[in-house]
Order: C-alpha cells, then structure tokens, then sequence
C-alpha cells in the first residue's frame, strides 16, 4: 500500500516524501484487459512483444515539456561517457501511431549530445513500418514491448514512456516496470506518465534504476521511484485538480480518502486556496507559491526556482 513517509530532514523538521513503494496494492481501474507480462530474465525473454497495442493517438510537440524537464533535471545522463554509459541508447517507448514524438525528442537531445542513440519501440506493427523511413544510422525503430527490442551489447540509460500505461490494468503496473528494469544500466532513469492531448499538462513518475545488490531499498524491480512531477505551461491556467486527471496508472485510482495521494492533493488544494491572492500576479506565480506553502506544510517539494518557474513541480522521496 501506499504510505507517506515521514522523513527527518537534516534541521530535524519532518517531511512527507514521496513513498517508495509507488504503487497499491489492490489493483482498481478500467482499461485493456491485463496482460499477462512474463517476468524471465532479459536473457531469457521471449521475443514476443510484451503488453497491447493501445490507441495511438500523439501530437507534434506533445512531449517537448518531458524533453525539457530531462535537460533540467539530469543532463549529465545523456553525456554521461563512462562505462556502458558512453554508447548507451534512449528508448522512447509506445510512441504512437507515427514517429513524431521520437524524431523531436531526437532533436532536442542531440542538441546536447549529436551523437546520442535513439531507439523508439511500438508494439503494433503498422505504427513500426510508418516509423522505418526516418530511420539512420543513429535512429532506430523497433517493434517490441516492455520486453525491449535490444541487440546484444545495446545499453539503456533513459526510458520515456508517455500515455502508454495509462490504457493498461493497474495490476500490469509493477510487472511493466520490473520488465523494463531489466535493460537500464544502475543509474538510469524512467520518465513514465500520462498527458493532456496537447501534453500542456502532465505527471510523471521519475523512477532510478538501482545496483541489484542494494536490497535496503523498497522497490520494484530495482526501480526506485525518485520524484513525482506535476508540469504545466499554464495554459490551462493553473487548478490543481486537473492534476488529479492525469496522475500516472499507480497513482489515478488512488485520489480517495485514506491513501496518501489524497492527503497530498487535499494539502495542495488547501495551498492554493491560502495562496491565492498571488493570483493577481499570473498563474505562474500562483503555482510557485502554493508548492511553497505545500512545502511549509512538510512536504518534500523541489523548491528551486529553475524548475519551479518553468512550471514543474517535483514531489521528491527521500
Ligand atoms: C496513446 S499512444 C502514445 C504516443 C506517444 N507516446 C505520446 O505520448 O503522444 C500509446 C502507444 O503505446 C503503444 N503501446 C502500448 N503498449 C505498449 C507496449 N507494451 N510496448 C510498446 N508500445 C506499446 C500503443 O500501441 C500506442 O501506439
């Protein structure tokens, strides 16, 4: 179950951090029908791709505010060059029913690393062939699942998985991400979660890839989740609630009295609400204060002004 967990800062003030267990227990919700998702070693996986065609629907730009955020929050992660790092690939996985989201994310980040490889996965055969012509020596598309389409000696350092676990079971939550756990190297990331169609609003769990040996941790598949982020460009203006709408599938069925997430956005509304005079300034400032107040009120949030200002919220664990 998911339990906020109270957490001594080092002035001794307690804080609520994000818990590590990012997922429920009692599965809940619509969607697909499970899938049945094998959990083997990568070795040991079959080919066939894991998980369900879903819609496909994407839109140009829609991603560009998760491209963005990875440039802020860990650029280090695509020039890394140690070890398995140096050649290591970025997977853009489900991408939808044409190559956009893989081709802009391409861009941006070759911005930073020109020679950066790119591998965007599709479950869904038509959506792999429409992908082909855009392919080159350093962009790839595959036809796959959560059971990554890697070669021998393929490396990943960066997984983006966006409105793709959204369409499944709550239940396929966890094997999903133990599955994908499996093709990161330790220190890699996942950025997975849901958007509105335009993606001018989003959330997303922030997952790190663990040492294997590190068994002090609670997690899932050697994920650990690090972060929750809340986005927004303020288009929408700024309402908490619509938040609520786009939680990522752990997290979406969870909104009732009793579990934490409830507790956080009954915390976030009550900040917003004290806060609301900054109105009169915009809803980028709006916004800025109320994470302030969230975070008076002991909870674990990213108070720097170079995420904040830019409208992403970030909910830290410990
Ligand atoms: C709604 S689209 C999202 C497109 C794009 N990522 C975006 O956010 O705009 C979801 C895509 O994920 C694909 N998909 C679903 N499950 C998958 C899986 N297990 N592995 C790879 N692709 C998957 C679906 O076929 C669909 O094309």
């Amino acid at each position: 179950m998911l339990v906020a967990l109270l957490i001594l800062n080092k002035q001794n003030i307690p804080q609520v951090g994000l818990d590590q267990y990012c997922f429920a227990s009692k599965p809940a919700g619509r969607s697909v029908t499970s899938v049945k998702i094998n959990c083997m070693p990568h070795s040991r996986a079959s080919k066939k791709p894991e998980g369900q065609p879903t819609r496909g629907k994407t839109a140009s730009n829609r991603l560009r505010r998760v491209d963005n955020f990875i440039l802020l929050y860990e650029p280090s992660l695509l020039t890394r060059t140690d070890d398995l790092f140096a050649d290591s690939i970025f997977i853009d996985l489900g991408y939808g029913f044409d190559a956009r989201t893989t081709l802009e994310s391409a861009a941006r980040f070759r911005r930073m690393k020109p020679n950066l490889k790119i591998l965007g996965v599709e479950i869904d055969k038509d959506r792999v062939e429409a992908a082909l012509p855009f392919a080159d020596d350093k962009t790839f598309f595959r036809l796959g699942g959560f059971n990554l389409p890697m070669k021998e000696n393929e490396h990943v350092h960066l997984i983006q998985a966006f409105n793709v676990l959204r369409q499944y079971e709550e239940k396929d939550f966890a094997p999903a991400y133990e599955r994908l756990a499996q093709y990161v190297l330790p220190g890699g990331l996942m950025i997975e979660g849901t958007s509105n169609p335009f993606g001018s609003i989003w959330c997303a769990n922030v997952a790190r890839k663990t040492l294997e040996s590190d068994s002090s941790l609670s997690k899932i598949g050697d994920w650990r989740f690090e972060a929750l982020i809340f986005s927004t460009n303020f288009r929408l203006g700024f309402d908490v609630e619509e938040f609520q709408t786009i939680l990522p599938k752990n997290l979406i069925h969870h909104v009732i009295k009793g579990e934490p997430i409830y507790d956080f956005f009954e915390a976030w509304k009550r900040s917003a609400k004290e806060t609301a005079s900054m109105k009169a300034y915009g809803a980028k400032q709006w916004f800025v204060a109320s994470a302030e107040s969230l975070a008076q009120k002991r909870y674990r949030i990213n108070l720097h002004r170079k995420f904040l200002s830019k409208g992403y919220m970030i909910w830290e664990n410990d």
